[in-house]
């Protein structure tokens, strides 16, 4: 088995891929390999494991016939054209599980810092505009006893949602595939109600975003779902840029028809909507969600793992298109 990686791995990881394979060509470098560079090192090669900014469409699979499974090292897959690797018999994994709590520490950290006025604070003290201490300096909101929408109640808005119980905040949701078993233990869980998009934004003092980007959810939150939020709403996002409409998030922002947001992610990443950078009511991190050394780690492990597990054909439990795996398993020789 012939394996490209496109960006660096932990040791752990790369010393089990090095293990189980016959060559394994790793890019050791933290710039994103163009499509041309990744078609032309796919050469021969069975295996893929890549990041959320390679793309892999049918036009690469098309280029690289040899190639058999790819295994996105990020929870989110939304980079990869299920439908066009489970025709071709590509067995696609993700990483899911292992990055909840990274990304619901930085979720949470975004909505303190929105709410509280932590990152404009900071700046304010740097800028040596300071001088003295004000009743009304910096005032923002508290959470305790405010609502808490959480859209998308998974993995990950599952770990959001312990920690804004421990906050005091009262939790409302949206999960298109909970049934009513579900909903009872997510209300045994977190005492947490289902109700529909609109009315999470109309009851919501806080939104967080935690539901995969599909084209369900592209723009999930515009200028209609904008208009029924509170001004006080503190809007946060660390699942998919293009889960909002970035220009009508601007407008909202801009207009005073929320108070704050707290990005990590955007729609057309590494770019930033200019708007944003002079507004001092959004807090930025660089799409840094799971970025904690443990994450990474487990990130690269169970990534490698799944591929280990499909070589020796046993289907891994994160694979995406387990339909696509009788293909798959035929094509190995
Ligand atoms: C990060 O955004 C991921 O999807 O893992």
């Amino acid at each position: 088995m012939k394996v490209l990686v496109t960006g660096i791995l932990s040791q752990k990881a790369a010393a089990n891929l090095k293990q189980h394979t016959t060559s394994v060509d790793i890019y050791e470098s933290d710039d994103a390999l163009d499509p041309d560079a990744i078609v032309a090192r796919l050469k021969g090669k069975d295996a893929l494991v890549c990041l959320l900014g390679d793309k892999v469409n049918a036009q690469l699979l098309d280029k690289c016939p040899d190639l058999k499974l790819v295994a996105n090292v990020a929870v989110g897959y939304d980079n990869i054209n299920v439908g066009d690797a489970t025709e071709r018999g590509v067995l696609i994994t993700n990483t899911p599980g292992v990055l909840d709590n990274a990304t619901a520490d930085l979720a949470f950290g975004l909505l303190l810092s929105a709410a509280r006025r932590i990152s404009e604070s900071d700046r304010f003290v740097r800028d040596g505009k300071w001088q003295g201490w004000k009743r009304d300096l910096m005032l923002g909101q508290e959470l305790h006893g405010k609502t808490l929408g959480i859209v998308g109640l998974g993995r990950i808005g599952k770990a959001f949602a312990k920690r804004a119980q421990a906050f005091g905040l009262k939790i409302i949701y949206t999960k298109r595939s909970a049934d009513q078993s579900e909903e009872a233990e997510l209300k045994k869980l977190f005492d947490a109600e289902k109700v529909e998009l609109d009315d999470l934004c109309e009851r919501s003092d806080f939104i967080s975003i935690h539901c995969p980007l599909t084209p369900l959810t592209k723009h999930l939150i515009g200028k209609k779902q904008f208009s029924k939020m509170r001004p006080n709403c503190v809007l946060v996002n660390t699942s998919r840029g293009a889960v909002i409409d970035e220009a009508a998030l601007v407008e909202a922002l801009s207009t005073n028809k929320i108070a704050a947001a707290g990005l990590d992610v955007f729609e057309k990443e590494p770019a930033v909507s200019p708007e944003l950078l002079n507004l001092e009511n959004v807090v930025m991190t660089p799409h840094i969600g799971s970025a904690s050394r443990e994450t990474r780690e487990a990130m690269d492990e169970l990534a490698i793992a799944g591929l280990i597990s499909a070589f020796a054909k046993k289907c891994p439990q994160n694979a995406v298109n387990p339909d696509a795996w009788d293909k798959f398993a035929g094509r190995l020789s």
